[in-house]
């Protein structure tokens, strides 16, 4: 069964295409989606819209999640299929919309009290839920709003739509409300053709039965509209024959205050499941406006909102001209605080990082209290800290050193901020008050992955299966900065320590992008090195100490080093049967033919020997000294999901030669050029002594040219 759909046609203004062609400058995530923006008596909505999924980017635009995926033009939340019927049985999925919104916030009112002001939205879309004639349609699709865009959890499928799963139903962590388009009864359902309002469960809240068939033998497209005013706090859902216009009633309407279950930064996707029974779950359109709360004390400058309603599209693209040039002609000037320009742009958007006071965060860390430390990073302390009233676990990290170039650290923000990976550790704000910075991040309950391979005998053994799922979240999320988001961004501070493991110990990359943000004139990797900042050693590939300048196939180098390390164990940088580099004594194993004798001996040989060989011979490739020769991070991917072999490494390794020459795509062929040594100045860096190393560190460390970590590719 494989079903096209008929896509909407899209028709555009001119002056939208120029807007389109502008606006991506500035919404990295919501590119090409975000229509217009009007502003009706005080309110201004965005508008974003998807005529069809033909143009969907994974984890850019869209994050598609287990079994959804995207296909002729629709998406696909559960499979279509390639006529194998087994294929579309027991499956459930998720999309989210990558950027989140502001759905609520707290407001003064006359009287003192704080009341929630709660944004209003309207979305609308196309669904097809079809099923082959003959067949009994099974389970259904919801349109969802959740406070984490997460993937559907395991046993979602069957009746609990993708939502929540036997342990976690009606749990209100849960933090989601959906509207269904249920086809099985459960015992709590009316019928088996029905939509309901579930809050955090998918024993709905409120139900009605549907006139219309959700699934009907003969293919139907059917627009849906759910309107919701966060003024009146009520939902209202419309429900249409494609084409047909929107009835005047709705088939359900409840009181509803989404600030009640949600957190204040929620996202907007679907949802569905399959169970022994199926149906193709298609959604083919989609457009979402929502209303868009700034921040409390940024209110967008009246001025601007002006110029905005009185010319429209137009205008809106001469404003963001002039932004662009402005925070040109801002950049320049180094020094004197955040810029206006830069802040306003922070803090218009919607999802950026919200800005916190200072007090709020002193309180949430009970005055950074000595025994709230969860640590000490590359760049300062780290705190854990309960936001007040939210009840939010959070870690607060307090940059040790003032930064002079405000500009640019936020700048960089924005950047990070849009970022939305499962394997990178969620911004949740800053803080930014007489010099002194601080950002605030989900908390982490298991802490950096060094913790578990080098802390105390109290610290149980991190198993095979976990080693093993963490380098292949590391691997995904590198992958995603360098190859899938629009922007490429370079990690820069790749190690252990900067890999944090959630609740499920899953991996979780911090600092990304940072390092850059936060170089000051000062900062180079030899003081990385010197300045006393433990554990860098051995992550740095060695053309940065002559480049200065952080690369792709420099994170990639690191990332090798992780490998190493995890696998074995040990330090990237460890004194060990006469080597000081981790990475040449697992050559030399590898060499020797019993590269496996490396593993992790606290492992006790619990683990997979194949697999285990596939990651050495590919911390390996990735420790190579020529930075051309290293794998890209997409060939890495596909290596550590074993849909390829691992890499040929050569018996020796290569001398490191400076210059390297081009780095060229990284079919790792013979390394003839690589044997010269004459110019290897790097090669002492490798072989040396350390008092030789840190000699030739202060000469030559600080030299070379500074990146832009975060190009436009
Ligand atoms: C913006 O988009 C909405 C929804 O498509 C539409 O109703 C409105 O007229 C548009 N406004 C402008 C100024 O184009
Ligand atoms: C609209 O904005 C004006 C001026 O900022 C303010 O006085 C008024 O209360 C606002 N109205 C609403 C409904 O928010
Ligand atoms: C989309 O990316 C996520 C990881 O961010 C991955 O789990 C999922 O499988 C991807 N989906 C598709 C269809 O590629
Ligand atoms: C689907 O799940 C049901 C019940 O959990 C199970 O009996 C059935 O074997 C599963 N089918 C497939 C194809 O996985
Ligand atoms: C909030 O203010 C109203 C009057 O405006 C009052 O009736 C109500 O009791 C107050 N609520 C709280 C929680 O103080
Ligand atoms: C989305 O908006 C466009 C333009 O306003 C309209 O033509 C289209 O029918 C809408 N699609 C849905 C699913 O509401
Ligand atoms: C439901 O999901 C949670 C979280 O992912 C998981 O721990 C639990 O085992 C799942 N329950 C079932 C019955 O699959
Ligand atoms: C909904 O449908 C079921 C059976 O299809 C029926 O028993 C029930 O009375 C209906 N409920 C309403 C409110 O019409
Ligand atoms: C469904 O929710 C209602 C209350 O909303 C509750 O009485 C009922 O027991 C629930 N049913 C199941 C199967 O959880
Ligand atoms: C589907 O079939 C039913 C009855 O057979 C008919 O009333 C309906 O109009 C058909 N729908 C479409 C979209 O062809
Ligand atoms: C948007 O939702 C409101 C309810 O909040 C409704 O009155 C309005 O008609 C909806 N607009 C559209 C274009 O559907």
């Amino acid at each position: 069964m494989s079903y096209s759909p008929r896509p909407a046609v899209l028709r555009l203004p001119s002056a939208t295409i120029f807007a389109l062609f502008f606006l991506p400058l500035l919404l990295p995530s919501a590119r090409s989606q975000l229509i217009n923006t009007t502003i009706i008596s005080n309110k201004t909505y965005s508008t974003y819209t998807f005529p069809s999924f033909y143009s969907v980017n994974n984890n850019t635009n869209l994050l598609l999640l287990k079994d959804a995926d995207h296909s002729q033009g629709a998406l696909q939340l559960t499979p279509d299929s390639r006529n194998q019927i087994s294929f579309l049985l027991n499956k459930s999925g998720r999309v989210f919309f990558t950027t989140p919104f502001r759905l609520w916030e707290d407001r003064l009112s006359p009287s003192d009290n704080t009341t929630k002001y709660v944004a209003s939205f309207n979305a609308s879309f196309n669904i097809n839920v079809f099923r082959s004639e003959g067949t009994i349609p099974g389970e259904g699709l919801a349109f969802l709003i959740a406070s984490i865009p997460e993937a559907p959890p395991p046993g979602s499928e069957h009746g609990y739509l993708g939502l929540t799963n036997a342990t976690l139903d009606a749990n209100p962590d849960n933090r989601f409300v959906a509207v269904e388009f249920d086809t099985v009864k459960q015992e709590y359902d009316p019928n088996d053709n029905h939509v309901g309002l579930d809050i955090n469960s998918v024993n709905s809240t409120v139900t009605a039965n549907l006139s219309f068939l959700i699934a009907p033998v003969n293919a139907t497209i059917y627009t849906v509209w759910v309107d919701y005013d966060g003024v009146s706090r009520h939902m209202w859902v419309h429900m249409a024959i494609v084409g047909d216009p929107k009835p005047s009633a709705a088939v359900l309407s409840s009181p509803l205050d989404l600030s009640d279950y949600l957190t204040q930064y929620s996202y907007f996707g679907f949802s569905a499941s399959t169970g022994t029974n199926y149906e193709l779950n298609c959604v083919l359109s989609w457009n979402l406006t929502v209303e868009m709360i700034p921040d409390d004390k940024s209110r967008m400058p009246t001025w601007k909102l002006a110029v905005i309603v009185s010319s429209g599209v137009l205008a809106v693209m001469i404003v963001l001209a002039a932004l662009l040039v402005g925070l040109y002609v801002r950049r320049r000037k180094v020094g004197d605080g955040p810029s206006a320009v830069v802040l306003g742009m922070l803090k218009s958007l919607p999802g950026t990082p919200r800005e916190f006071e200072f007090k709020v965060l002193n309180k949430a860390t009970n005055n950074f209290d000595e025994k709230m430390k969860l640590g000490k990073g590359g760049f300062g302390e780290v705190y854990k800290g309960m936001l007040p009233g939210e009840n939010k676990a959070v870690a607060v990290k307090k940059f040790s050193r003032a930064n002079s170039r405000q500009d640019d650290f936020l700048k960089e923000l924005t950047i990070i901020n849009r970022l939305r990976h499962k394997h990178l550790v969620p911004l949740v704000g800053w803080c930014h008050t007489n010099g002194m910075l601080l950002l605030v991040y989900d908390y982490m309950p298991n802490g950096s992955l060094d913790q578990h391979l080098f802390e105390g005998p109290d610290m149980p053994i991190l198993n095979w299966e976990r080693r093993y799922n963490v380098i292949t979240g590391v691997a995904s999320a590198l992958h995603y900065l360098h190859d899938e988001y629009e922007q490429r961004v370079v990690h820069r501070d790749l190690k252990a320590s900067n890999i944090m493991l959630d609740a499920n110990f899953n991996a979780r990359l911090g600092d990304f992008g940072l390092a850059r943000a936060l170089e000051t004139d000062r900062t180079s990797y030899a003081e990385m090195e010197l300045g006393g900042v433990p554990g860098t050693m051995g992550y740095i590939a060695p053309e940065c100490f002559h480049t200065g300048k952080a690369t792709c196939e420099s994170d990639v180098f690191g990332f090798g080093a992780v490998v190493l390390e995890v696998v074995c164990g040990r330090r990237p940088r460890s004194d060990i049967a006469g080597f000081k580099f981790l990475s040449d004594w697992v050559w030399k194993l590898h060499r020797e033919g019993r590269v496996l004798e490396s593993v992790d001996p606290r492992l006790e040989g619990d683990y997979v020997p194949a697999d285990a060989e596939r990651l050495l011979l590919l911390g390996l490739a990735c420790s190579h000294p020529s930075p051309g020769e290293r794998p890209k991070m997409q060939t890495v991917v596909q290596i550590v999901s074993r849909a390829v072999a691992p890499p040929a490494v050569p018996h020796f390794k290569p001398a490191f030669v400076w210059p390297s020459g081009p780095v060229e795509e990284g079919d790792a062929g013979p390394s003839s050029r690589l044997t010269s040594t004459s110019s290897a100045v790097m090669s002492s860096y490798y072989a040396s002594s350390a008092e030789g190393t840190s000699q030739y560190l202060s000469q030559e460390g600080q030299v070379g040219p500074r990146d832009t970590s975060i190009s436009t590719v």
